[in-house]
């Protein structure tokens, strides 16, 4: 079966990964991130070897309610069909920065995946076989789900607590969506990748990120758990549940706490919700 598959933040890094096994598995992909030129140089390189291949870029800028909409739109009319996203852009950036007034990394990764995968839900819906598969991180055993934090973006004290925060969301997000579809065809799932030799630590601090350098994965091992989770039978038995190499894996207590999930689903639509 051919899957019709949003990849956010596909033209590098672990997404790229998972955007080229898709096209040579024969799927039709869309590649959604901000920097539109290299995601054409990403698609020219994947088409100078399959010059057959079904992929697309469009502009997705998380940090714009605007550009979320519009991506929203351009990806339902390239593939309206949709029945797979890959919701896995994201950063790292070290000093505050503030997007929908939260902090950037937690605006971005959490809040506008929020607002595109509102947009795309419908769509997924009506698929015999629809996937969500989320990219959530070992990291998220360092956040918080805080309302006083969201609202007072400089009360994180570190980039790595505001990153280890929205994972922790993508985390939660994944679980909360996977319950509140468990009677649809859509599955819900997260993953970590491992630590993976990717842009993402450009604005770590020099000697940590040598330090950090010399044990990360490549993308393409980064990227394999997300492709079984989106293309096997894995990803369709299993709903809601987060894996690390394959593997269930332990998570944070408060990653399977309903209440908090809720809180932080309806801060969501107050914030992102269409
Ligand atoms: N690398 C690791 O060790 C590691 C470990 C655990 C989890 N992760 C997670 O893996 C995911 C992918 O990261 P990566 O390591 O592959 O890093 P990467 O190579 O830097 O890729 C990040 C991707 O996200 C896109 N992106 C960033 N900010 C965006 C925004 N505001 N709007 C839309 N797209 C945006 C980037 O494209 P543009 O710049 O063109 O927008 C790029 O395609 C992230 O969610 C990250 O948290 C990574």
């Amino acid at each position: 079966m051919s899957r019709k598959i949003l990849v956010t933040g596909g033209n590098s890094g672990i997404g790229l990964e998972m955007v080229k096994a898709f096209v040579q598995a024969g799927h039709e992909v869309v590649i959604a991130a901000r920097d539109i030129g290299k995601s054409q140089a990403a698609i020219a390189a994947i088409k100078a070897t399959q010059a057959d291949a079904s992929i697309y870029a469009i502009a997705l800028d998380l940090a714009s309610f605007d550009s979320i909409d519009a991506a929203a739109v351009k990806t339902l009319a390239l593939l309206p069909e949709l029945d797979t996203v890959m919701v896995n852009a994201g950063s790292y950036t070290q000093g505050l920065r503030v997007a929908f007034g939260l902090e950037s990394m937690v605006a971005t990764m959490h809040f506008g995946h929020f607002r595109l995968m509102q947009h795309l839900l419908p769509t997924l819906a009506n698929a015999n076989d629809a996937r969500v598969v989320v990219t959530s991180s070992v990291a998220h055993w360092a956040g918080t789900i805080d309302l006083d934090k969201f609202n007072n973006p400089k009360k994180y004290l570190t980039g790595f607590q505001a990153y280890g925060s929205a994972k922790l969301a993508n985390l939660i997000y994944a679980r909360e969506l996977a319950r509140r579809v468990a009677d649809t065809n859509i599955r819900v799932n997260a993953f970590h990748p491992g630590g993976v030799a990717t842009g993402i630590w450009r604005e770590l601090p020099g000697p940590i990120q040598s330090v950090v350098d010399r044990v990360l994965i490549s993308s393409a091992k980064g990227a394999d758990t997300a492709i079984w989770l989106a293309t096997t039978d894995a990803g369709k038995t299993n709903n809601g549940q987060y894996f690390v190499r394959r593997r269930k894996a332990a998570t944070k207590a408060i990653s399977k706490h309903v209440k908090v999930a809720d809180m932080l689903w309806r801060f969501s639509e107050d914030v992102a919700g269409i």
